[in-house]
């Protein structure tokens, strides 16, 4: 019996609850009067195009006191604000003053909706549409997920560097993709008609392999700096042919972008100007040693060895100075064949007449015989 009033209490209280709750659920409908909807989904729309953030009721509501606010969620910026029967441009943000149009054909039809143009990425964001009619207000939400865009950008001006540093040449990708689900990035250098592969990034991944020779471990991306959109390019130890205009080049689903940097006066460096300087020295010495040469001879002093030491520095000394040259201009320029060969001739060279002196007698005797000879019988 207990058992049997303890269950019809409880099947009572819950009925009670259950009524209780449908009449609340009566009341609140009542009293909010109308439910403010947006769109199902947030929206997506290109760089630069117009879009329109909706917002209506089921049921027009009368248009005497009705007020419409346009907010940006997060800042509280007013974008657009409807009052006493016009749009209120005195209290807009400055920005929306052109850009965010409110269909005030609309109002009687219970739309409330706002058109957006000229999108920027900025644009992206929560906006709330908020309606007060009589002593009732309702809101909603309407959120721009993405402003769909690929832009890419790099430095205004031209970049210089000094031949046998490394330079960064900059190139910047804004999109509403992130910089690590970019597909594709390259950078190339146009010469004459042809595009040369610079560096090459694909799905996440560089490509240093596939770089042209001219390049290959000479370039890499910053790799920190990727996800940041910074796809700037590092080229190491530049040379006087590096010199150019380099493409950076985007690639996101169908949209592309590109932008450019010039690489140019290119200086000397501290190798070059080492490298200038063994020339010099290699011409002045051997001017040098000749008038010294030319001095003893005039002089007719007898030190064979003196004019057998100058002789001998007026041969080695200046191949000496150009092999260096050679060595120091391959290691900056990276040009290893002209180098090996061109030192190796430099080298080779006085040795080469050193090894030849011994057949100087032979000279001299031929020398000696053919004056006699013409001496004799003419
Ligand atoms: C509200 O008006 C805009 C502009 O005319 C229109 O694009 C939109 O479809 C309308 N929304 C509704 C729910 O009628
Ligand atoms: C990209 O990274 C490089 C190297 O750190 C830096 O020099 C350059 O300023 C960065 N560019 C931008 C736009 O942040
Ligand atoms: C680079 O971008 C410009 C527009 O900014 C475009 O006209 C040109 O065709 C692009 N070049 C390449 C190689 O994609």
């Amino acid at each position: 019996m207990l058992k049997l009033r303890f269950y019809y209490s409880s099947f009572l209280c819950v009925n009670y609850m259950y009524i209780m709750f449908i009449v609340i659920a009566i009341l609140l409908v009542f009293a909010d009067g109308f439910t403010v909807h947006g769109p199902p989904d947030p929206l997506v729309a290109p760089l630069g195009s117009s879009v329109v953030l909706p917002c209506f009721v089921d049921e027009p509501l009368p248009v005497k006191d009705l007020k419409v606010e346009w907010r940006r969620t997060d800042s509280e910026t007013l974008v657009h604000l409807y009052q006493d029967g016009e749009s209120r441009a005195e209290v807009q943000q400055q920005d929306y003053h052109d850009r965010a149009h409110f269909f005030t054909d609309q109002i009687q039809h219970g739309n409330f909706s706002l058109r957006l143009d000229n999108l920027t990425a900025e644009d992206e964001g929560e906006y709330t549409c908020k309606v007060y009619s009589q002593q009732d207000s309702n809101e909603t939400v309407v959120q721009i997920k993405d402003v769909e865009r690929l832009l890419v950008s790099g430095s205004s001006r031209s970049t210089s560097a000094y031949v046998g540093e490394d330079v960064t040449l900059n190139c910047s990708v804004d999109s509403h993709i992130k910089p690590e689900h970019i597909e594709e990035v390259s950078w190339k250098k146009t010469v004459g008609d042809e595009d040369i592969l610079v560096l090459h990034y694909q799905n996440n991944e560089a490509f240093p392999d596939s770089s042209n020779e001219q390049y290959r471990d000479r370039v890499e991306f910053f790799t920190d700096e990727i996800p940041k959109g910074n796809f700037s390019l590092r080229l190491k130890s530049v040379r006087t042919e590096d010199k150019g205009v380099y493409m950076c080049q985007a690639f996101a689903g169908v949209l592309s972008a590109n932008t450019t940097v010039v690489l140019e006066q290119l200086g000397f460096s501290s190798w070059h100007i080492t490298v200038l300087f063994f020339c010099s020295v290699a011409g002045f010495g051997a001017v040098l040693l000749l008038c010294c040469l030319i001095y003893c001879r005039s002089k007719n002093t007898d030190n064979s060895r003196t004019i057998w030491n100058l002789q001998l520095s007026l041969v080695f000394f200046p191949n000496v100075c150009m092999f260096f040259a050679f060595i120091l201009w391959g290691l900056t320029e990276g040009f290893l064949h002209e180098t090996v060969t061109c030192s190796a001739l430099y080298i080779l060279r006085p040795v080469m007449l050193i090894w030849a002196l011994s057949y100087l007698k032979y000279l001299q005797g031929m020398l000696e015989f053919k004056v006699f000879y013409h001496y004799y019988f003419c």
